[in-house]
């Protein structure tokens, strides 16, 4: 078990806001003063109801995408309980801190990545901590990771409504967020209570991601609904977002994933994502320049 003393040992340039001047949560979504962003352009936080809905997948699928468009990317494996960012990737050891903060961990590719998985002893050592440690760590991880310039820094966020997404969504100052649902979550129940408490505390929402919606046919190729229609496009209909992309069910996704190599995964579908994603995020700063 993962015994921590004050989180990564790292040196945060950038304290969590817990002196007088942070607001505490309230209802009706009161703010804390969030972290300064330094040279993060965009913060993307990624989502869902609940967990094994490819969240962690979608993350790093969009990650590498942005990668190979040239921009500079990082993920956040905020999932700290469940994290599943380095084995996706192939990423294993520990995170050096050489004094002056923590060296996130770096892919072939050049994507940052800095993870609860690299301060266990492996794999199968489970992080047991409680949800203020857990919520330190991630807010370590934002700001005493020496992270550079990035275009985008992706958080893979833990699933569900706990108080960890909660306080992550008060401290760290969010751009934007997308959430991943699938056809067969429980008619978007789960989907809707998260997407609520986003907006809730004014959290940006770019759009809704169907993941395993279509699978092909091996024999004719076609490709079919396993789950039958979904209510993705009704929900995102319903919340007034965009539906960033319908993502199929791919084993070679999963196969990719087993074996740490899931940034070689380059797909129509998945390039359709980032250009979604990308619209997204642009049509809401605009919207955002607008309102200033
Ligand atoms: N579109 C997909 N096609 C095939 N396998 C997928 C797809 N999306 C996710 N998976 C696989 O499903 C499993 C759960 O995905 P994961 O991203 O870990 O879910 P979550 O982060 O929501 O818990 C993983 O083994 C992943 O590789
Ligand atoms: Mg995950």
């Amino acid at each position: 078990m993962a015994v921590p003393s004050d989180g990564t040992g790292a040196a945060p340039s950038r304290p969590p806001p817990s002196g007088p001047g942070a607001r505490r949560p309230g209802a009706g979504g009161g703010v804390l003063q969030r972290l300064p962003k330094g040279n993060l352009q965009n913060v993307i936080a990624v989502g869902s109801g609940k967990g094994g809905v490819g969240k962690s997948a979608v993350t790093v699928l969009l990650a590498c995408e942005l990668a190979r468009q040239g921009k500079k990317v990082g993920i956040l494996d905020a999932d700290v309980t469940g994290p599943s960012v380095p084995k996706l990737l192939g990423l294993s050891g520990h995170l050096l801190d050489k004094g002056e903060g923590v060296e996130p961990a770096v892919t072939g590719k050049g994507l940052k990545v800095v993870s609860s998985q690299f301060l266990v002893e492996d794999e199968e050592t489970p992080v047991i901590w409680r949800g203020p440690l857990v919520t330190r760590l991630i807010v370590q991880f934002f700001g005493g990771v020496n992270w550079g310039a990035l275009d985008y820094l992706l958080l893979d966020m833990p699933p569900g409504t706990s108080d960890v997404p909660l306080t992550v969504f008060q401290t760290i100052p969010i751009d934007g967020m997308v959430f991943v649902t699938t056809p067969q979550e429980l008619a978007g129940l789960i989907v809707k209570k998260a997407v609520n408490m986003a907006r809730e505390l004014h959290v940006t929402l770019l759009g809704l991601v169907e993941n395993m919606a279509t699978v092909k046919c091996p024999h004719c190729q076609k490709d079919f609904r396993p789950y039958g229609k979904g209510r993705a496009r009704e929900l995102a209909q319903e919340f007034d977002l965009p539906l960033l992309a319908s993502l199929p069910i791919d084993p070679r996704i999963s196969e990719l994933g087993d074996e740490g190599k899931l940034e070689q995964y380059a797909s129509p579908s998945v390039a359709g994502l980032a250009s979604g994603f990308l619209q997204s995020l642009e049509e809401s700063r605009k919207r955002t320049l607008t309102v200033l």
